[in-house]
């Protein structure tokens, strides 16, 4: 710290806390608190090494306020500050707290500071300086059992009246969460991507421009297939389980370790909540172990972006098929970071329609897969099943109807028929859900009057929507994305393509990100 500095046209001055001060600034503790600080605990503080010790003289020479705080390597803390009674609203704080944001500034390093919930006009202080709530301590001040605020500053965050603010709120993912900047844009090294929505436990390494270097996806099929669908509490364990192992793992094959990591990314909704959980904890523990920055992700946007992941030319704007177990929409995606919703199902996913069918027929767990297997050897005009929504104009979708006509059309017939007639029945059920996606799929593509067509989610690994969205896509002038089945199915790469074309968070501003059950399209994080 150095010696008294005088900023020119500021009085008092500021300098280093020395012996002699103590008696002061405890009595001007004193009077400011209801539980002070006392001169005995001055001088340990004016001892410690990282200390940062400072008061504010008048030309006169008398200290009429002063400042503590601890320069922690991760983070700086402001531990006290106070004026004495006769010297407030004088600017005698601000100026104190500014040699101190300054110094964390050039270190540089975020400041981290408690302040009691109810101090309306010391959080307003703060907030001008480009502190942000970050989070609350329960009944922190013993004296009044009142809740602490805690408030963070991330470096050169000057707050109000900063020309710099447009790029704080989008770093903050604040006020509105639009994204202004591509991650890669801030990324020094590979970014570690996290998947942890459903029953899929899978990491992925990418580098700053989105190539892939390793993607590793464990699946819990086998886990839940006793149950006959995904148990979420069962997820969430199978998640905590495996996550250390498939990190691990994506590090190995990229051959890299945590040490080499510019950024982390992690689906924080939409999702079975315990298993978001598991991931959104591993991704921010190690994210803040080296301070990196944060990709919060939306698990629908990754299915997006399993698109431009596996066609980086592909041309925007498109029409994209989202079809999973648990999403059944079009979107019109305008570039990598604006979507609409332009329809959904509004009963069945695709999937689900799929591994309902499956279970019928008696066939594997969740089904979609052995189904579309089946089918291929099957004659799908044996039996006509009706296409959901089908005279609607609307680009929404429907799959209950088939699903109770396969329910009654297995039950008329007999074991031995059902033996005989399984190919041809999977064929037709299959049938109709897929002319249902293709027919509305394409319907929106020309309704938009966009040039490209794409599908994304599990249901996008069926080799007839595959062939089918191709043909009709072709045949009618459009560019067509069919990814890799690989990136189809929820997977990490497709979670970190998503967070390269999104917001990102610094140190410390995700430290309070939460996953989230029911997360909308278009936004990144609650
Ligand atoms: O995207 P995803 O891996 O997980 C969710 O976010 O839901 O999708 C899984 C869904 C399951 O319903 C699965 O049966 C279905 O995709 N699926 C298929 C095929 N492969 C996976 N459905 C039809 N045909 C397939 N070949
Ligand atoms: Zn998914």
């Amino acid at each position: 710290m150095d010696t008294a500095t005088a900023k020119s046209g500021t009085i008092p001055v500021s300098r280093d806390m020395g012996v002699d001060d103590l008696a002061t600034v405890a009595s001007i503790e004193a009077v400011s608190f209801d539980r002070p600080w006392t001169q005995e605990m001055f001088r340990d503080e004016l001892g410690q090494e990282l200390s940062w010790s400072e008061v504010a003289v008048e030309p006169g020479g008398t200290v009429v306020g002063f400042l503590i705080g601890r320069r922690h390597p991760d983070a700086w803390h402001l531990m006290d500050l106070a004026v004495s009674p006769a010297h407030r609203r004088r600017g005698v704080a601000g100026g104190l707290l500014r040699r101190f944001l300054e110094a964390a500034d050039a270190a540089p390093t975020a400041v981290i500071l408690e302040v009691r919930q109810g101090n309306v006009e010391a959080v307003t202080l703060y907030e001008g300086l480009g502190f942000i709530p970050i989070g609350n301590r329960r009944g922190y001040y013993t004296d009044t059992h009142e809740d602490a605020l805690v408030m963070a500053r991330a470096p050169g965050h000057s707050g109000r009246g900063d020309q710099d603010t447009g790029a704080c709120a989008s770093a903050c993912g604040k006020p509105d969460q639009a994204p202004t900047t591509p991650g890669h844009d801030r990324l020094s090294g590979p970014l570690l991507a996290i998947e942890s929505s459903c029953d899929d436990t899978a990491a992925a390494l990418l580098t700053p421009v989105g190539e892939v270097l390793a993607s590793v996806v464990h699946s819990q099929d086998a886990i839940h297939e006793r149950y006959g669908g995904v148990v979420p509490e069962v997820a969430s364990r199978a998640h905590v389980e495996r996550m250390t192992a498939v990190v691990r793992e994506a590090l190995r094959q990229a051959d890299c370790t945590v040490h080499d990591l510019g950024g982390v990314a992690v689906t924080v909704g939409p999702g079975l909540i315990g298993a978001l959980l598991v991931g959104v904890q591993t991704a921010k523990t190690i994210a803040w172990s080296r301070r990196l920055p944060f990709f919060p992700v939306n698990h629908i946007h990754g299915h997006l972006a399993a698109v431009w992941l596996s066609d980086p030319q592909v041309p925007f704007p498109m029409v994209t098929l989202v079809a999973s177990g648990g999403h059944t929409a079009l979107i019109l995606v305008e570039d990598c970071r604006t979507f609409r919703l332009l329809g959904q199902t509004l009963d069945d996913a695709a999937g689900e329609a799929f591994d309902k069918g499956a279970r019928l027929l008696g066939l594997g767990y969740p089904g979609g897969k052995e189904l579309d297997e089946l089918a291929e050897r099957g004659d799908s005009s044996a039996f006509s099943l009706p296409i959901g929504m089908k005279r609607s104009g609307r680009p929404d979708f429907s799959f209950s109807g088939v699903k109770t006509a396969l329910y009654y059309l297995l039950r008329g017939m007999s074991a031995g028929e059902r033996a005989d007639n399984a190919a041809d029945v999977a064929a037709s059920y299959r049938e109709a859900i897929v002319a249902a996606l293709v027919g509305k799929a394409l319907q929106a593509a020309e309704r938009e009057g966009v040039r490209t067509l794409a599908v994304a989610g599990g249901v996008a690994a069926n080799a007839l929507l595959r062939r089918r969205l191709r043909e009709a896509g072709l045949s009618a002038g459009l560019h067509v994305v069919v990814p890799p089945l690989a990136y189809c199915t929820d997977n990490a790469a497709m979670i970190g393509a998503a967070a390269l074309g999104g917001p990102v968070l610094a140190y410390p501003h995700y430290l309070d990100i939460d996953a989230s059950a029911s997360l909308a399209l278009g936004r990144w994080s609650t």
